[in-house]
């Protein structure tokens, strides 16, 4: 596995790869769990040269957010993703992305940017969306690997990549979960033992959440929101920051209950923010993720 800094070298060890072959990106802030061994499982399978970034997007944070206490580990992902036989990892430094004399921003717009997530954290797309499209033109990757755990940003970058005709297919995969349903996230590091046993609150508030979703179709979408936010009143330790129901593309709020929707949480438990979402495909079917035991 060839471990990669600098933009110069990775571009031209990318223009070295024969055009013929497929070329696969899993992009990540590192601290790798399961869920993005996930990504890069899938993605091994799919391609015939493998490359993964992690790098720790500053832009992404807002000013009193968790960069500088954003969890690092970077000779375990090194190791996990050489087992997993990536074949180049880019690791950039914060200077080599945005340089001194660095003033262009992609800056998606509407409720997919300002709603949800982007209703509590400011400009996070906008950093997002410029990272990505800014890896993609040094990685010019064929196909892109996202997970459905971050939804809106996964809604954000497939318009970008149709807005600017960007040439990746992307693939959207199942959130993966611990046994107990909590979504894998880095972040879940920051939970001591009692904040890790009320996290799985999230989970249980989608599930009570789809109960009523499958016992009333096209009732009013509020009584989804009701089970969601009940759910999160039982856990003391958990802080609601939002349960809603929305279009999976354009993130518009749905006032009544049909498919594809998107039950979607945010919760603050300690010193986490925590999201988490569960799909209602438009064939019917649901995706919750899948329980890994690890
Ligand atoms: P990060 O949080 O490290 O996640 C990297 C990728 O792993 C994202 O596509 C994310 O959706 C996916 N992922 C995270 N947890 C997952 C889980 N439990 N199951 C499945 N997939 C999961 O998302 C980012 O980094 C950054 O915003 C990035 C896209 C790299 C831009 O900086």
């Amino acid at each position: 596995m060839r471990v990669i800094t600098t933009i110069q070298e990775m571009v031209a060890e990318r223009s070295s790869c024969a055009s013929s072959k497929k070329v696969g990106v899993v992009l990540t802030m590192g601290y790798l769990h399961q869920g993005h061994l996930s990504l890069v499982r899938h993605a091994r399978k799919e391609n015939e040269i493998l490359t993964a970034s992690i790098f720790v997007n500053p832009t992404q944070f807002g000013p009193h957010e968790d960069l500088a206490s954003y969890p690092r580990d970077l000779p375990h992902d090194l190791n996990v993703l050489e087992n997993l036989g990536v074949d180049i990892v880019f690791v950039p430094t914060t200077d080599e992305i945005y340089p001194p004399d660095f003033v262009t921003y992609v800056d998606p717009t509407g409720p997919l940017a300002s709603e949800a997530e982007g209703a509590f954290r400011p400009g996070h797309f906008r950093g997002v969306a410029t990272v990505v499209v800014k890896l993609f033109q040094i990685m010019l990757p064929h196909q892109a690997y996202f997970g459905q755990k971050d939804a809106q940003q996964a809604a954000i970058i497939s318009h970008m990549v149709s807005d600017f005709n960007l040439p990746v297919k992307l693939h959207i995969l199942s959130t993966i979960r611990e046994a107990d349903g909590l979504a894998m996230s880095s972040r879940n590091a920051y939970l001591n033992p009692q904040e890790r046993a009320a996290a799985t609150v999230l989970y249980r508030a989608l599930q009570a959440g789809r109960l009523q979703f499958n016992a009333h179709s096209h009732a009013e979408a509020s009584l989804v929101v009701r089970a969601m936010v009940d759910t999160v009143g039982t856990e003391p330790h958990v802080h609601l920051d939002y349960a809603q129901v929305r279009d999976p593309d354009s993130f518009a709020q749905l006032e009544v209950l049909r498919a594809p929707a998107l039950l979607l949480i945010a919760a603050r438990v300690g010193p986490a923010r925590l999201i988490d979402n569960f799909l209602l495909r438009a064939d019917g079917s649901w995706d919750i993720g899948i329980l890994v035991n690890v």
